[in-house]
């Protein structure tokens, strides 16, 4: 698992070893943002350059590339509680094309590669990514596409969506694997959101990222309750079905009983047609283009795929995504508008942000009405004045951003407040942060609020109902105070009916989901204390390592660096969370009212290398690092990402740096792979 921290300011100079790890370190991050959290920070054509340069320089210099670089490993982390499923064949990415310029130099190379071949372009559908097989032709097992290799079994999931075949009609092979894609219309969307306002619950923020949280829910009643589709584009196995391209592929998948790109785009202009040449193509984008916003679902460009699967095998693939295909991707809609004033806003942390309020825009057919300015330097680096007329597009076409100040209005500069704009305590600064925060954690409303609306919220204790409005009412009127108080609610059913808008059915549903959160895993327990750097994955990780409450009470920051995926700074601010008497008696109150499942240690303490440490480096041959790190835990050892003094054995494959250096500095044992293979 990768580190996920914000990596420091980018090292200055031209040292190819620095740069190499800054730049993978800021991948990981920004993957970590667009996967974990869905709060992408910047747009795909800045992912898109990062991880240019960063497989230029490896390229450059091949010794720097390590097995978990993110330019070897595709997407996202996986939730740790569903199953596991091993794709028999990886699931890749495609490489992209952010403007006609690249498009046209992918064009030349598939040219020089494989001639004047067909062609045949369907929608980039903006939703996640599925694998279904069939056995004898029932639906057997569904998955996520996860790290690729392996994803995660939402197999009920799946079968409720009501367009996914459970029998295959007509002639089919004995096994079929078929991928595709899921997602939510934008109608549907938008009936979800209006629903959930009218209930008071929290809205969601685009389709992409609701189709993955409803696909990925444990009760798969959840799923069926949210209006999911599927489309169907790829055979991974045609060999066995006897298919030669993929427009035989969509032919196919058809006759199955499939939806496919070819019936979805039925009475649209375009279609689903093989065609020759980069003209062609490019033409055919530009109709994309100006359909894109007519589709009922939402695309982020146009998928182009070598017809012949002889062709296809024939170009191969580079280490992440097939040669045969581009995704040609839409440039992010910019759009101009004004900006009214800058508030601050003050987060669960105390975190003070500054944020744009504008005159409402569509961007990308979503209305967006503020952009956040993050802090002061950002401030001073777009000039951004009150009055302003400003660029504005949606990051990774999610989260608005201002791009530039097109027009000034000549306003007085923008003063950042000393004092806390809701309890007017004074602003700190706490040493290398760039941030400023409100340090009355207790007592600041925005705080108070933002800690409870967190440990209510969907990814943590799913206590549906406490969007900020009621959480705001109920606060107000004294009958909560801080998280712990929310279970003093059912005793309070008096009081909160004398409350505006607050009926029988609604204080029935929230007592309902209140009493239903008392038993979460112990994940998301942790993730719901709001402990800052800990997300939901890390949050699993602690989980794994600590097993209960208490586990957790006791943990030291010596074991808490010892879990892969911990840093230091994680370690230090759950260490000193741990430490605060204020947060110990929150603790202590929740244990009394919710008791988390424990988690079964997977060090089982027992075996072969029970007490032994190791840590892998460089590439392994016979093996993922994963897959040698799942044999050692097996036999009761444990598996680190770093070398000390503790650690029993590196085992160092090819090109091993840096932790073989420390080893061999601290004199720890290095053993081969083979040897390693020779002690199993
Ligand atoms: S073909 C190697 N066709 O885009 C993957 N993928 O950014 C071959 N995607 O993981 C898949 N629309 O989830 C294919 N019409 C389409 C697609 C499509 C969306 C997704 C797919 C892939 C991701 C890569």
């Amino acid at each position: 698992m990768a580190e996920t921290q914000k990596p420091e300011k980018r090292p200055k100079g031209k040292d190819p070893a620095k740069q190499a790890e800054w730049l993978a370190d800021a991948l990981r991050w920004h993957n970590h943002l667009y996967y974990s959290k869905a709060e992408p920070e910047i747009t795909d054509a800045e992912y898109d350059a990062l991880m240019r340069e960063l497989e230029a320089l490896e390229a450059e210099h091949p010794e720097l590339q390590s097995p978990d670089s993110p330019t070897v490993q595709v997407g996202a982390g996986l939730r740790t509680d569903l199953a596991k499923v091993e794709h028999r064949v990886p699931m890749l990415s495609i490489e992209n094309a952010m403007n006609e310029e690249e498009a046209r130099a992918w064009f030349k190379r598939l040219a020089e590669d494989a001639g004047d071949v067909e062609l045949i372009c369907e929608p980039k559908y903006d939703g996640l990514s599925c694998e279904l097989v069939y056995e004898d032709g029932r639906l057997s097992v569904a998955s996520t596409r996860g790290d690729g290799k392996v994803g995660e079994d939402v197999t009920p999931n799946v079968k409720t969506i009501k367009t996914v075949p459970l029998k295959l009609k007509g002639k089919f092979p004995k096994r079929l694997e078929v991928r595709g894609e899921v997602y939510i219309e934008k109608k549907a969307f938008a009936e979800l959101n209006e629903r959930l306002e009218q209930e008071g619950a929290k809205t969601y923020v685009n389709p992409r990222n609701t189709a993955s949280g409803s696909l990925r829910q444990i009760d798969y009643r959840k799923s069926a309750a949210r209006p999911l589709s599927a489309v169907w584009y790829q055979v991974a196995n045609p060999e066995d079905a006897g298919l030669n391209s993929q427009s035989e592929s969509i032919r196919a998948l058809q006759r199955w009983g499939f939806l496919t790109s070819a019936d979805l785009l039925k009475g649209s202009p375009l279609q689903v047609k093989t065609l020759k040449g980069v003209e062609a193509v490019i033409g055919l984008f530009d109709v994309f283009k100006a359909q894109r916003h007519a589709l009922p679902f939402e695309i982020d460009g146009m998928v182009v795929k070598v017809d012949d699967h002889a062709a296809q095998l024939e170009l191969g693939a580079r280490s992440k995504s097939p040669r045969y295909l581009l995704a040609m991707k839409f440039a992010p809609e910019e759009r101009e508008t004004v900006c009214e004033q800058i508030e601050v806003q003050v987060g669960r942390t105390g975190a003070i942000t500054p944020v744009a309020v504008l005159v409402p825009v569509k961007v990308g057919g979503v209305t967006v009405t503020h952009a956040s300015l993050h802090n002061a330097d950002e401030i001073e680096r777009l000039g951004i004045r009150p009055g302003d007329t400003v660029m504005v597009h949606r990051a990774g076409d999610v989260i608005p951003k201002v791009l530039r100040v097109v027009k000034s209005a000549g306003a007085k500069p923008f003063k950042f407040p000393t004092h806390c704009p809701r309890c007017d305590s004074e602003l700190v600064k706490l040493g290398e942060e760039v941030v400023i925060r409100c340090p009355n954690h207790l007592g600041c409303p925005a705080q108070v609020m933002g800690a409870i609306v967190h440990f209510s919220s969907r990814t943590a204790m799913n206590i549906e109902g406490l969007a900020e409005k009621n959480v705001e009412q109920l606060l107000e009127a004294g009958l909560i105070h801080d998280p712990p108080s929310l279970y003093e609610l059912p005793g309070k059913r008096d009081e909160m009916l004398q409350l505006e808008r607050w009926g029988e059915k609604k204080i029935d549903n929230l007592i309902e989901e209140i009493e239903k959160s008392r038993t979460p895993i112990l994940a998301k327990f942790i993730y719901a204390l709001g402990i800052r750097n800990v997300g939901e994955t890390v949050a699993g990780l602690i989980a794994n390592e600590v097993g209960s409450i208490d586990g957790l009470l006791n943990a030291t920051d010596e074991q808490l660096n010892e879990i892969e995926g911990v840093g230091p700074i994680i370690a230090e601010s759950v260490i000193k969370f741990l430490h605060d008497e204020h947060n110990r008696g929150l603790i202590e109150r929740l244990r009394g009212e919710v008791h988390p499942k424990e988690v079964k240690k997977l060090v089982a303490g027992e075996g072969k290398f029970s007490g032994m440490t190791f840590v892998f480096t460089g590439s392994l041959t016979r093996f993922t690092r994963d897959e040698a790190e799942v044999m050692v835990r097996d036999r009761g050892g444990k598996a680190s990402g770093s070398v000390s003094k503790k650690t029993s054995y590196v085992v160092a494959g090819e090109n091993a740096g840096s932790k073989l250096k420390k080893a061999n500095d601290l004199g720890v044992k290095v053993i081969t792979e083979d040897d390693f293979l020779a002690m199993l």
